[in-house]
């Protein structure tokens, strides 16, 4: 092994996967790991701040600037923050569980939600089967030398005769084959269709239908498209049969952009970075590319069969996987590039499919409202309802519209990483091991704790420390402030290195030897979470004079949402106090909508027109927003009224039924 006096270059070893990789002496580890292909979660983009990039040393040596992220346990036995450390030697590195992405997690998430979605998890109706990409098998006649019309004449003419199309346009690209496809196919070819929007606003009812491929022969009888919810944290993607109506297969993988910052802040400033936006450009097109290639090798299709890409994404997924440089979404006034991106070639920005494929992206409303929204909002079928419902899209960006078929006001607000486990002292992803699930027995303050795959735990992932906060609190553990009570008679509340804290689970019952705690500092930041998330959607509310009583439907999207127990959000005051009956759950809003938009233009008009419905109500600049996210900073609320429910279990606790000493 090279001193770090000797090499210029450095190997670098990483453990689990067996991988290696060269960099030059001095460079950051996490770029080596970013490298490497390894996958360390790095939060907060690497400022030090988040400590999710922690791996443990095993030989070699680094530089590293120590922050508060590291505690005096895990420096002494080797632990370094990966974005705080610089290669000065070769070294070999362990990753340790739950703090790198891990695919085979996602899969079994997605599992769930297929299962869920094909079981009718979309709410939309009314909507017929009418796929925007077409294929039409032709028998044109041949030319004589009384018809002698051109090759494309004769096509058009076909189409107008037998399936009654016409302002038909046609790639350059098509007419260059044309004759020899029309001549190989002894007159006999198969179109392919797109039907798109014309004018720059996706409700526009000129739609125009464009030539994107012509093959010899009869290929009508397979017919593929592929969508994509392109996420911050992870991307989702089916593979769909457009003939029968139905998902082929679906793949997800993690976002390879998170390995250069967890949020759309951090990724924004990346891209301001020399380069930086094409590197995350081809971050997100190699997930894309991965996912191809799977649902490709699975499903035994050939990529020649697949016409189309549709994507539903965040504003800023969608720009700088466009490429479009993603700066002023940050900068006041907050403004999007556009809010419909015309129809480009998949491969022109580096996807890997076939020329004729073009790529639709779901349009956008404002800066933090996005096709993610518009996609899972028709999903939700709530274009087509007069109820009053509320559609929440819980994560570190919080998205909330609230409306109905007529109009519809939508806001986004920072929640931070809190949701998936980032910057708490032992948060991880929801992988195996996270504890998702916690009561505490009222008798003697012992929890009660379930992890995902009921293995030993590892940590504590966003749905578990709803769970664990609501358990401390009906527990009377911590009072409505989020502070410990310190005359609790248990010695699971303790002081750690951070203030009191909670053991949720002794070393001897963890994956790592080491106790698992929740402290006062990371239920503070999960406080601020929830009152984000409340304080925008009471900011909307009051905006179109409305109490959330009057609240019909509420729609949970995405992945978070599904594993949030109810009881215990509303415990928290992150969701309103209403009857629990009018809560649904809609998984994944963006792909079940952009799935749906592939299978119909009139769910395809139907996310224009909500996109052109929805206004958008910028929260960072309200002053109400403000005042709503003081109020809210508190469990649940320092308006009780606004919980009844709540506020009645807390006088029971008062009146000694909780709580015992
Ligand atoms: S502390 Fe290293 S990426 Fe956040």
């Amino acid at each position: 092994m090279a001193t770090h006096s000797e090499a210029a270059i450095c190997r670098v070893h990483f453990n689990p996967g067996n991988i290696d990789v060269a960099v030059e002496r001095g460079s950051s580890l996490l770029e080596a790991a970013n490298q490497a292909g390894v996958g360390l979660i790095a939060v907060c983009g690497g400022a030090g701040t988040c400590g999710n990039c922690k791996v443990l040393l095993e030989e070699g040596v680094v530089e590293t600037n120590r922050t508060i992220k590291l505690s005096d346990e895990d420096y002494n036995c080797g632990f370094r923050q990966a974005c705080q450390s610089k290669v000065m030697s070769d070294l070999r590195v362990r990753v340790p569980v739950g703090f790198k992405l891990d695919n085979k997690n996602l899969t079994r998430k997605i599992a769930k939600t297929t299962e869920e979605i094909l079981s009718g998890r979309a709410l939309t109706t009314g909507w017929r089967f009418s796929p925007p990409l077409r294929k039409y098998f032709l028998k044109l006649p041949q030319p004589t030398l009384s018809d002698n019309i051109s090759d494309l004449s004769r096509l058009l003419r076909s189409l107008r005769k037998e399936h009654n199309l016409s302002e038909i346009t046609v790639d350059f690209d098509i007419l260059k084959k044309l004759p020899e496809v029309l001549r190989d196919g002894d007159w006999q070819v198969t179109v392919t269709m797109l039907t798109i929007s014309v004018d720059s606003k996706p409700a526009a009812t000129r739609k125009q239908s464009k030539i994107v491929n012509i093959e010899p022969g009869d290929t009508s009888g397979k017919h593929y498209s592929l969508v994509f919810d392109i996420g911050t944290t992870t991307i989702k993607s089916q593979l769909l049969d457009l003939n029968h109506g139905l998902v082929v297969d679906e793949a997800v993988e993690y976002n390879s952009q998170i390995t250069y910052g967890a949020d759309i802040i951090t990724r924004i400033v990346y891209c301001q970075k020399p380069g930086g936006l094409k590197i995350l450009q081809q971050a997100v097109v190699k997930s894309i590319n991965t996912i191809i290639h799977r649902l490709i090798v699975n499903s035994d299709i050939d990529k020649l069969l697949i016409g189309h890409i549709s994507v539903a994404g965040n504003t800023a997924m969608t720009q700088i996987l466009l490429g479009v440089d993603p700066k002023y979404i940050m900068m006041l006034p907050y403004t999007p590039t556009a809010n419909y991106f015309p129809t480009i070639k998949a491969n022109s920005i580096g996807i890997d499919v076939c020329d004729h494929v073009y790529l639709t992206t779901s349009p956008l409303v404002a800066s933090y409202v996005g096709g993610d929204i518009t996609a899972g909002v028709v999903a939700a079928g709530m274009h087509r309802t007069k109820k009053l419902t509320l559609y929440l899209d819980i994560g570190t960006n919080g998205q909330i519209v609230i409306g109905n078929s007529s109009w519809m006001v939508t806001a986004a607000c920072s929640a931070g990483p809190a949701f998936e486990g980032g910057e708490i002292k032992h948060g991880i992803i929801a992988s195996d091991g996270a504890i998702e699930e916690c009561e505490i027995d009222l008798s003697n303050f012992e929890p009660e704790i379930r992890t995902v795959g009921g293995v030993k735990p590892m940590g504590i992932c966003g749905s578990g420390l709803i769970s664990i906060i609501a358990a401390l609190m009906q527990s009377g553990i911590i009072g409505q402030n989020g502070h410990f009570n310190t005359e609790i008679k248990s010695d699971r509340v303790r002081q750690g290195d951070d203030g009191y804290e909670y053991v949720l689970a002794r070393g001897v019952n963890t994956e790592s030897g080491n106790d698992i705690v929740i402290t006062e500092i990371d239920i503070d930041k999960l406080i601020r979470a929830k009152a984000a998330i409340y304080a925008g959607f009471r900011t909307l509310m009051n905006s179109v004079g409305f109490e959330s009583k009057d609240i019909r439907r509420v729609i949970i999207a995405g992945a978070f949402g599904n594993y949030i127990n109810i009881d215990k959000a509303i415990v928290i005051g992150l969701l309103p106090d209403i009857p629990r009956n009018r809560f649904k759950f809609i998984g994944n809003g963006s792909l079940t909508g952009a799935r749906m938009a592939e299978f119909s233009t009139d769910i395809t008009n139907a996310v224009g027109r909500v996109a052109c419905l929805m206004t958008n109500v910028e929260l960072s600049e309200d002053t109400n927003f403000m005042n709503n996210y003081m109020a809210a900073l508190f469990l649940p609320h320092t308006n009780i009224d606004e919980f009844p429910t709540i506020d009645k279990k807390l006088m029971d606790q008062k009146a000694g039924k909780y709580g015992a000493n």
